[in-house]
């Protein structure tokens, strides 16, 4: 971690880019993947919801980009 990273999860020092690396790098999906990579969200658990929006919002952007496979089963032809 560098010094200038913004923590998110104090109780064990993982910084938001460690979270969103994580996501992007490792293929995590969700916040069992996070805390299980990251150890973020594994201690008191204050900082939760933020690792969850930040994976949400990383999640999104890999809708975006195109990387969600949609398959619409009920299409009729
Ligand atoms: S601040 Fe993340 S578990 Fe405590």
């Amino acid at each position: 971690m560098k010094k200038n990273e913004k923590i998110i999860c104090h109780c064990n020092g993982v910084s938001e880019k460690a979270v969103v690396k994580t996501i992007h790098q490792k293929g995590a999906i969700g916040m069992n993947d996070i805390q299980r990579l990251t150890l973020a969200a594994t201690g008191c658990r204050r900082c939760f919801a933020q690792v969850e929006e930040i994976l949400l919002s990383e999640l999104d952007k890999l809708k975006v980009n195109g990387l969600q496979l949609k398959i619409n089963f009920n299409e009729d032809k």
